[in-house]
């Protein structure tokens, strides 16, 4: 068969893989490869086991793969043969040298620019996928314009809005999808054909573009506004315990205001994921790098509460246990950094993990989708630590539980039964307020939520 586009992506991520398997099930017309340098993650997604978990997930990329969507290590073959590239590598944080901590490393896209040079026989266009610091491009464009043939690039920025465990729906059904171009006549044209992509299944009301600084820089500020709300909430959480009020009806309050909006409200003991905490830091480095000092300290706070709010869970726990958690057995109900999703990067379930174990807790971790990332992020810590995916059995015998994760699962679970087969007193702490408090106070259990009055027999 003859496609009339071939479409690259280099990086077969939580990004890559998704967005791909979407392009390919809406433009059957188009071949679409998925390329990395990691042939296990490779040989996952061309298995009947996905390598990473999302729902609705698994029937797109059955039925799309070997017909137009390919996943594949050979890639040179792929940059040769592609028209449009997506670069879709991971941007983690810097360990290392200058802005160690905060600025991206961003070695992963220069050797996927140098190697797109080296491998290119024609013209192409390049998408940026992931999250860049702002003017990546203008580096993106230097390395690509040392070609010595005659041959020519444009970049584009193009970055991805979408959250893990709702990947497929906000693919499907995007908000916006927004992309950054200069003006010129070559890039202009470049931009148009992304467009006619995205255009086989979004309202072109809902494409929109800008120029690509702006672009780069809506990407790491969508996340700062998003990350923020949850540290606003969170915030407020703390006051809520000290004062009597009630969070919720705070956030119920508040979110009716139409300028506010109800989203994003929905208070947690600490927000995690790949991106937030590194999107943010990346952010504060560039304001500090332009001198702006006030405008990164502003940002940077958003982190801080972050990390208070974890620091709150642990102590609450242990202030509530009589101030000692040695040779005490905790069931955390949850590892992934939210529901519907097995990835447990950044995920507040690793920082009150290793707390707890500080403390001589005993840990016994369930999770529907996370026990082998919960594993591979424990290893090699000194303590006590299970892993068992029933939650009943998981709680037998345990002091306390400490909800983490916000599956669905957990609220209709037998508390009841639960109850009786936990050691006495029994704790819930519930890091998501999720459950039903007042029930399970009535069962008898003492009840910590976060940002209300605690529930206690004692
Ligand atoms: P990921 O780590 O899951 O995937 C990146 C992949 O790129 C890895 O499989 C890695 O092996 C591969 N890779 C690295 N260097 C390569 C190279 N030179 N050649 C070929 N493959 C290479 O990361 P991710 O979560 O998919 O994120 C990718 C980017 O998208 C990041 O910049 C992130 O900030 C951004 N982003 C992520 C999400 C999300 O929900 N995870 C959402 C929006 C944006
Ligand atoms: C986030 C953004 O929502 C995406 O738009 C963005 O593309 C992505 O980061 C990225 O750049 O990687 P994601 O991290 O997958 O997506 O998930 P979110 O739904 O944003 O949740 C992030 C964290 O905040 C989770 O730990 C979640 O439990 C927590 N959260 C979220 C709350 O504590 N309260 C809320 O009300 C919402």
């Amino acid at each position: 068969m003859t496609f009339k586009k071939n479409i690259l992506c280099i990086g077969a991520g939580y990004v890559g893989g998704p967005t791909m398997a979407m392009i390919a099930h809406k433009c059957p017309h188009y071949k679409v490869t998925v390329v990395d340098i990691n042939p296990t993650r490779i040989a996952g997604w061309n298995s009947g086991d996905l390598p990473i978990y999302e729902p609705g997930l698994d029937k797109i990329v059955k039925s799309t793969r070997g017909k137009n969507l390919f996943f594949s290590t050979e890639i040179e073959r792929g940059i040769k043969e592609a028209e449009i590239i997506f670069v879709s590598v991971n941007t983690p944080v810097k360990t290392f040298g200058a802005g160690a901590g905060m600025a991206a490393d961003l070695q992963y896209w220069e050797k996927t620019a140098r190697q797109i040079l080296k491998c290119s026989e024609s013209s192409k266009i390049i998408v940026e996928k992931s999250t860049f610091p702002v003017r990546t491009a203008f580096a993106m464009e230097r390395i690509l314009s040392l070609t010595e043939n005659d041959i020519h690039f444009d970049v584009l920025s193009n970055p991805e809005f979408l959250a893990e465990g709702t990947a497929i729906k906000n693919l499907e059904y995007p908000d916006r999808v927004l992309i950054g171009s200069r003006e010129t006549p070559s890039c202009v044209k470049a931009r148009d054909e992304l467009i006619e992509i995205y255009s086989n299944w979004v309202p072109k009301d809902r494409i929109i573009t800008s120029n690509i600084w702006s672009s780069e820089l809506s990407k790491l500020v969508a996340n700062a506004f998003l990350a923020q709300r949850i540290s606003s909430i969170n915030s407020f959480t703390a006051f809520c315990e000290k004062s009597e009020a009630d969070i919720t009806e705070v956030a119920r309050a508040i979110g009716m205001d139409s300028r506010l909006g109800n989203k994003f409200l929905n208070p947690s003991f600490g927000w995690g994921g790949s991106c937030f905490k590194k999107d943010i830091l990346n952010l504060v480095y560039l304001c500090r790098h332009y001198g702006l000092d006030e405008v990164a300290n502003y940002w940077e706070a958003v982190v801080s509460i972050n990390e208070y709010q974890k620091e709150r869970f642990v102590l609450n726990i242990l202030s509530a246990m009589f101030n000692t958690l040695a040779g005490k057995k905790i069931c955390l109900f949850g590892f992934a950094f939210k529901a519907n999703t097995g990835d447990t990067r950044e995920s507040p379930a690793i920082f009150i993990a290793k707390k707890l174990i500080e403390e001589r807790a005993e840990l016994v971790i369930t999770d529907p989708r996370a026990l082998n990332n919960a594993r591979i992020d424990l290893n090699g810590i000194d303590g006590k630590i299970s892993y068992i995916e029933d939650p009943y059995k998981a709680s037998d015998g345990c002091d306390a539980i400490a909800v983490v994760t916000e599956w669905e699962i957990y609220k209709s679970l037998d508390f009841e039964k639960i109850y009786q087969s936990m050691f006495k007193p029994a704790f819930i702490f519930d890091g998501r307020n999720i459950l039903n408090h007042k029930r399970l106070f009535d069962i008898g259990f003492n009840v910590f939520p976060i940002g209300k009055p605690s529930l206690t027999h004692f």
